[in-house]
């Protein structure tokens, strides 16, 4: 059988599985290079993952099957995970979702509403969008929030939500609103497996982060401003009883 990674793709692995005392702890990361390789984790990549970590293909299923962030359908250039968490939810991230969905769906040949990881245009090409809900994206006051290959774009509205993947579908990558410049799915993976531009300066530049955004310390700075602060912990805790086995 024809080998679908490359050189570097093997390269990069051994390079992965150095950093761990034991190899199998290598294989999230090994699972984002394989997405950033393909955009999605195939059979083939488990079998590679398998066989560089001396697992076996069901144990390494197991773990791409459970966690959302691998996929096992091809993504688009870009991946869109709207937050339908409850307080996204209820501040607008529902109907966001669901004009997305239609929005998105209006330009595939049978015009019908994306489903959950359903992607419009064809995966991998310029201007293909894959649309996702997620669950709670960690951004709860700045919601409702989406992210593109993992970067955030806060307090959305269903107009704006419809701006940002139109210029996504046209090629365009507009800003993040806070963190690193917006790149696409499979760059984004090979980040996520802990390999970056060359030049790191050049890199660290475009990173607008860490954030301090009015929402986010506005509770901090009132408790500072009130002297208001938290019982200490006692010196001591007991700690519960372990039941024996
Ligand atoms: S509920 Fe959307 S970021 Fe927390």
């Amino acid at each position: 059988m024809t080998d679908v990674f490359d050189t570097q793709t093997h390269e990069r692995a051994e390079a992965i599985i150095a950093r761990y005392p034991q190899a199998r702890s290598a294989l999230l990361p090994m699972l984002h290079l394989v997405q950033s390789v393909q955009g999605f984790v195939s059979q083939a990549g488990i079998a590679f993952c398998a066989q560089k970590l001396d697992l076996s293909t069901a144990e390494v299923s197991a773990v791409a099957t459970f966690y959302t962030m691998y996929k096992r359908k091809p993504c688009g250039e870009h991946l869109v995970s709207v937050c339908t968490n409850t307080l996204c939810a209820a501040l607008g991230g529902d109907a966001i979702y669901t004009r997305l969905k239609e929005h998105l769906g209006s330009d595939t040949p049978d015009g019908k509403p994306l489903g959950h990881e359903e992607t419009v245009g064809t995966p991998g090409e310029s201007g293909s969008v894959t649309l996702e809900h997620a669950e709670c994206l960690a951004a709860c006051d700045l919601g409702p929030v989406l992210q593109v290959n993992y970067e955030y774009y806060d307090n959305l509205t269903e107009d704006k939500a419809v701006e940002l993947v139109d210029a996504l579908r046209a090629g365009d990558k507009p800003a993040p609103t806070r963190g690193a410049p917006l790149r696409d799915f499979k760059t984004a993976e090979l980040e996520l497996a802990g390999f970056f531009p060359e030049d790191e300066e050049t890199y660290r530049s475009t990173v607008d982060a860490p954030t301090a955004a009015e929402e986010t310390v506005r509770g901090a700075r009132m408790a500072a401003d009130n002297g208001w602060t938290a019982p200490a912990m006692p010196a001591k805790v007991a700690m519960p009883e372990v039941q024996k086995k």
